[in-house]
């Protein structure tokens, strides 16, 4: 992958495929701590215990139209390259909490990728599910989810195209406003 931002978007839709109700992403992204740490939450199905040992083996997945799942292997990889884990918490009809780091002046780091764009395609895929975003560089923070378009806007459906743009713009801005540089 180019951008951590792909990562993220296969971490999210494994969330939402896991029939959350709530997913969180938390971005940690700091110079003078030298990392760039990322939480992906969810209340969906979780995952038995063995089973989220074995998820960041590439031979595994549940899929049946393909015998290797490469989501959290790829990510598990990608991390471990720049000094960084990858760890999966997860509990059986509870939810799944997905943790990774890199070491964020690795030379291998990958670029965070467009985040409006990211989170304009997550809400965009949303089915019955809320999503919050919030992001800590050593300048700010920054929050959204779709409870907060959705009483900004006043807006029922959030997926239309003019809130869908709005949201990227939005988060551009304030990322903008907070950037490390
Ligand atoms: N948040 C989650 N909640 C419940 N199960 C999960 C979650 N994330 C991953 N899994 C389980 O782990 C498996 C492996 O996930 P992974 O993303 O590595 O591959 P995949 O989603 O099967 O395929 P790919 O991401 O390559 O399209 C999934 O098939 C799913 O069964
Ligand atoms: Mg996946």
């Amino acid at each position: 992958m180019k951008e951590i931002s792909m990562h993220i978007l296969d971490i999210v839709m494994n969330s939402i495929k896991a029939k959350a109700k709530l997913v969180e992403l938390y971005i940690d992204d700091s110079i003078k701590r030298n990392l760039l740490k990322i939480v992906i939450k969810d209340d969906g199905t979780g995952m038995a215990e063995d089973m989220s040992r074995q998820v960041t083996d590439p031979f595994y997945t549940t899929r049946t139209t393909r015998k290797v799942g490469l989501g959290l292997p790829m990510l598990k990889e990608s991390c471990e390259r720049c000094n960084g884990y990858l760890k999966i918490e997860s509990e059986l009809g509870k939810g799944t909490i997905v943790s990774c780091c890199f070491e964020r002046n690795n030379i291998d780091r990958m670029p965070l990728g467009n985040m409006g764009d990211t989170i304009m395609t997550i809400i965009n895929s949303l089915e019955n599910c809320e999503f919050l975003y919030n992001h800590i560089t050593d300048a700010g923070n920054f929050e959204i989810s779709t409870a907060y378009v959705k009483e900004m806007l006043e807006t029922g459906d959030i997926r239309d195209s003019e809130t869908l743009l709005w949201v990227r713009d939005y988060v551009n801005e304030n990322l903008k406003s907070i950037s490390n540089f």
